[in-house]
């Protein structure tokens, strides 16, 4: 039967032939591109722990150079390590109640809301096994958005080696610029301790009187974004904090070795073995 396309009914089936059309395309799209997107993901997040290690070179082969490093998993509350399947997701755990902890109004600095159970941490390991590089993730909130990044600290877990954020939502130009290299550039070799083994790191709202003793534990503060500067020096303060990774960085700090170790024992080592 012959069907005429300028009727209604002629123009809602050729309208709907090519949504099905399109829905078909888009959709086998979708399907085939995941294993591509969900390479891409695990690429930009290795690209991201090497930068805030300083490790990264444009052009490095990323995969190649994450060979270096080890992902661990770190129970909060303990600061112990603990195993984890690979699948682990720190970010969705954190959505879960059943794997996370509601915190306290009172502890939530970062604005948070659900802190995970289990965190998980890099660690740039040299070739004869030594900790070289302590790689945390950190988020908080800022002014529009949750910003998610990287601190890494050295191997006397005090001492700053690099920050990045991966994903935020902050204006361009204001809150935008903790993604500025120079800002960035400030935080290498910053101390997280002061000399009564207190948490002293800071980001200031304005900028370091370089003369200070203080100044080797202060960034500067963003110009015309002091809302977004308060919330990474909030994510900062969590993150380090009793509620972050505080009992994990103690227990490093304490352990009479921080050197690559596969052996058994309840000291606290790092073990090569995953
Ligand atoms: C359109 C618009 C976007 C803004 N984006 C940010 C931002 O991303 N981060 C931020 O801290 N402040 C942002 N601000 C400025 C804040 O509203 C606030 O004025 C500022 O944080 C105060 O910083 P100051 O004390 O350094 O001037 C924005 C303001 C406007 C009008």
């Amino acid at each position: 039967m012959a069907i005429n396309k300028d009727s209604v009914g002629g123009t809602l089936l050729v309208a709907f032939l090519v949504c099905v059309v399109c829905a078909i395309v888009v959709a086998t799209a979708a399907v085939g591109l995941r294993p591509l997107q969900d390479e891409n993901r695990v690429l930009d997040m290795r690209m991201n722990v090497l930068q805030a290690a300083g490790l990264y070179e444009p052009g490095m082969d990323v995969n190649a150079a994450f060979e270096r490093i080890q992902r661990r998993f770190v129970d909060l509350d303990t600061g112990e390590f603990v195993e984890m399947p690979e699948s682990y997701d720190q970010r969705r755990a954190a959505r879960d109640p059943a794997t996370s902890s509601r915190l306290a109004s009172s502890e939530d600095i970062a604005s948070i809301r659900n802190r995970p159970d289990v965190a998980e941490v890099y660690l740039s390991v040299s070739d004869d096994g030594d900790v070289q590089v302590i790689i945390l993730p950190v988020s908080g909130y800022g002014l529009w958005s949750t910003l998610h990044g990287f601190l890494a600290l050295g191997s006397d877990v005090n001492t700053v080696v690099g920050l990045g954020f991966y994903e935020h939502a902050e204006t361009p130009g204001l809150g935008g610029e903790i993604d500025n290299p120079r800002w960035k550039g400030i935080w290498p070799g910053k101390e997280l301790y002061n000399d009564s083994g207190d948490l002293a790191i800071e980001v200031l709202k304005g900028t370091v009187d370089s003369g200070a003793a203080s100044a080797k534990h202060q960034i500067d503060g963003l110009a015309g974004a002091t809302l977004t500067t308060k919330g990474v020096d909030n994510l900062i303060q969590f993150w380090l904090g009793s509620k972050g990774f505080g009992p994990f960085l103690e227990r490093l700090r304490s352990a009479s070795t921080n050197s690559v170790d596969d052996s058994e024992d309840d000291e606290f080592t790092v073990s090569v073995v995953n």
